[in-house]
């Protein structure tokens, strides 16, 4: 579904991506874990047209996306939601969930049944039911986090990358987003997950992928690496397992 090869991206002359390669079969649920600053949003970023690649491809479905605008990469179907809060302050939680539809209103993609998704949504994000009249700007981090994630699910995508979903949350919200994904996953959706707390992303995903500075150190099924020593040691030990 998603398939990425040798992808490299910098930031001016820092190369912080030195040639990656990872796929996202097509139903699956696969996770990317890191340390901090080892590159896992900067692969995001590459993917979804937020910046350009220095060299390699991006297919989604067979059709190389490398390099084109983040617009045109939404319309071909993969939804990003980025890390940190990004959701339109001033407008309604409602109207930011239909914007995340807009590329469905473009001829671009299937438009299916826009409404349906909409109350979808909100099914599975009850707190932005609750909510769904309130400014986005006025509703508490975590809210905002969930609603930046469901505006990606809005778009009906073939490829969903969540990065950092549970970023800064209370607990028992995390547990709620860590929810939402095991459902969005039973629904078939597609999804490249970064996750601080790897042991719940390995918990729920079916692959897994190590990012060390840059590369690529270490992959395979989800299960192995759970209990892979080095995994282990580096990213499941700290007071940060889930
Ligand atoms: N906008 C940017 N400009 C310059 N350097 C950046 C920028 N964003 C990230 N970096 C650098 O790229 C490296 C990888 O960062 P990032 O992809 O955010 O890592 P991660 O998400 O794994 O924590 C870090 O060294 C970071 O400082
Ligand atoms: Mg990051």
């Amino acid at each position: 579904m998603l398939s990425i090869q040798n992808l490299q991206a910098a930031y001016g002359k820092v190369e912080v991506l030195h040639g990656i390669s990872l796929d996202v079969p097509k139903g699956k649920l696969v996770t990317l874990i890191g340390s901090n600053g080892a590159g896992k949003t900067t692969t995001m970023r590459a993917i979804s047209g937020m910046i350009r690649p220095k060299a390699g491809t991006v297919t989604l479905d067979g059709r190389d996306i490398t390099g084109m605008d983040s617009h045109r990469i939404a319309r071909a179907g993969l939804a990003h939601s980025p890390e940190g809060r990004r959701v339109f302050a001033t407008m309604s939680v409602t109207d930011n969930l239909l914007l995340g539809a807009f590329p469905r209103f473009t001829g671009a993609r299937p438009k299916g049944d826009v409404q349906h998704d909409l109350e979808r949504a909100m099914d599975l994000f009850p707190r932005l039911k609750e909510r769904r009249n309130q400014l986005a700007g006025t509703l508490s981090g975590g809210e905002q986090q969930m609603l930046a994630m469901a505006r990606a699910v809005m778009l009906n995508p073939e490829v969903v990358l969540l990065d950092e979903p549970s970023m800064g949350l209370a607990p028992i919200l995390v547990d709620e987003v860590f929810r939402i994904i095991t459902r969005l996953k039973q629904q078939g959706v597609t999804m490249l997950l970064v996750e601080q707390f790897a042991q719940a992303a390995l918990n729920v995903a079916d692959y897994g992928y190590v990012l060390e500075n840059g590369s690529i150190s270490l992959h395979g099924p989800a299960n192995r690496l759970r209990n892979d020593p080095k995994v282990v040691a580096a990213y499941l030990g700290g007071a940060h397992a889930h």
